[in-house]
């Protein structure tokens, strides 16, 4: 029976992975489904406690890699994960999105020859200063199954000259989990317990390297967030990456409706996202998420590799230009900005089961040949 080895990371992987581990084990009770946490992000709040909420099972293994720079955390990757691959042998290896460890696993599999299937395939950014799109673009370059989640990720495989036989559209898992957990969120009081209940107020979430580690970026976007909770309060998580930033910045001390917290628990944040105003973040799976529960998202980039987003007035796009910032967040706090968008297709929910289907018939095909 096949052997599969899932292998997750970072925080944004965890949410793709749990339907997909899901329906796998349900489908294939007979299948050998491991699930191989890297170790990527390893704090209780960035890992394990999303771990719990999602209702995922345990990995099976944990690599322990850790933080470093990013040619250290690769590179520890590549050892970590080749000694495992070398040890199970597995028929397949399962990636989520674009962190490093995706790219590590794919690359140490491609070279046993193992067959890789990449989850969330064929988004591109065209800016190749993030770390995120070099890992998408060489994660796809070298896996077999390539599973999509919009329209312009096919597009954007075919115009690299990917045979169409390797693509299957198969909606967003990130949305199955999402959709699953809606209720669960809405029944916490998070916004209440913040003293935000019936008021407007915004989201912020922050972490690329080019809008946090660029001190004058930073500066810029922390100028605009402070302008913000002049009127409104700003809920700002703050993610590790951030945190020594924050706490140096003189601006933010002194901004009196700016909520900073440590990072969130799945549910809690989400809880938070539903009852907002407008969320404004520099995460990509953020903007897809905040298109389905319909929350005006204002994106902190110049680019996005998700432009489905941008239809229907979901997500504007506003780099770290603060005029636009904070009059895009004002425009939407005030509720002046309507969203008139229906969810992309295959955003529904049953995302993990049409991989499932996929997985199934690839396997099927090989053991008939
Ligand atoms: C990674 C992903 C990014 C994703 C993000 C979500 C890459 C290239 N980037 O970025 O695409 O959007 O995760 O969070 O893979 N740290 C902790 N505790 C942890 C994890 C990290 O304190 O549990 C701190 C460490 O100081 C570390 C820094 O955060 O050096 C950055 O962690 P890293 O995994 O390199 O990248 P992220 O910025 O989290």
């Amino acid at each position: 029976m096949p052997k599969l080895d899932l292998v997750v990371g970072a925080r944004p992987n965890f949410m793709k992975a749990a339907p997909v581990v899901e329906a796998l084990r349900t489908r294939f009770p007979d299948w050998d489904v491991q699930l191989v946490h890297t170790g990527q992000h390893y704090d209780r709040a960035m890992s394990e406690l999303l771990f719990e909420q999602l209702g995922m099972p345990e990995p099976d293994v944990n690599l322990g890699v850790g933080s470093g720079g990013h040619s250290e955390q690769l590179a520890r990757l590549l050892v970590a994960l080749d000694a495992r691959f070398a040890s199970v042998k597995p028929d397949m290896i399962v990636v989520f999105g674009d962190v490093n460890s995706t790219l590590a696993a794919s690359l140490v599999a491609s070279r046993m020859l193992i067959p890789v299937a990449h989850v969330e395939a064929g988004l591109r950014s065209f800016d190749r200063t993030m770390p995120e799109e070099v890992n998408r673009v060489l994660t796809d370059s070298i896996s077999t199954l390539l599973f999509t989640t919009e329209a312009s990720a096919e597009e954007n495989l075919r115009s690299e000259g990917v045979d169409p036989k390797r693509i299957h559209f198969i909606g967003n898992v990130m949305i199955d989990t999402l959709m699953k957990h809606r209720e669960a969120a809405s029944a916490i009081d998070l916004p209440e317990q913040l003293g935000l209940a019936g008021k407007p107020y915004a989201v912020l979430t922050l972490h690329r390297p080019s809008n946090v580690d660029d001190e004058k970026a930073f500066q810029r976007i922390i100028g605009a967030i402070v302008e913000i909770a002049r009127d409104f309060p700003v809920v700002f998580p703050v993610h590790p990456r951030t945190r020594a930033r924050i706490a140096a910045s003189e601006a933010a001390a002194a901004a009196t409706n700016l909520i900073l917290t440590e990072p969130l628990g799945y549910l809690e944040f989400l809880s938070l996202m539903q009852r907002a105003s407008v969320i404004l973040t520099d995460s990509g799976g953020i903007q897809e998420e905040a298109l389905i529960i319909r929350v005006p998202c204002v994106t902190l980039r110049w680019n996005t590799e998700r432009p489905v987003t941008l239809t229907g007035g979901a997500n504007v796009l506003v780099g770290d230009d603060p005029g636009r910032i904070v009059s895009e967040a004002h425009a939407a706090l005030r509720g002046d900005r309507a969203i008139d968008v229906e969810p992309p297709a295959g955003w529904d929910g049953c995302a993990a089961d049409r991989i499932s289907g996929v997985l199934g018939d690839w396997f099927g095909s090989k053991i008939a040949n």
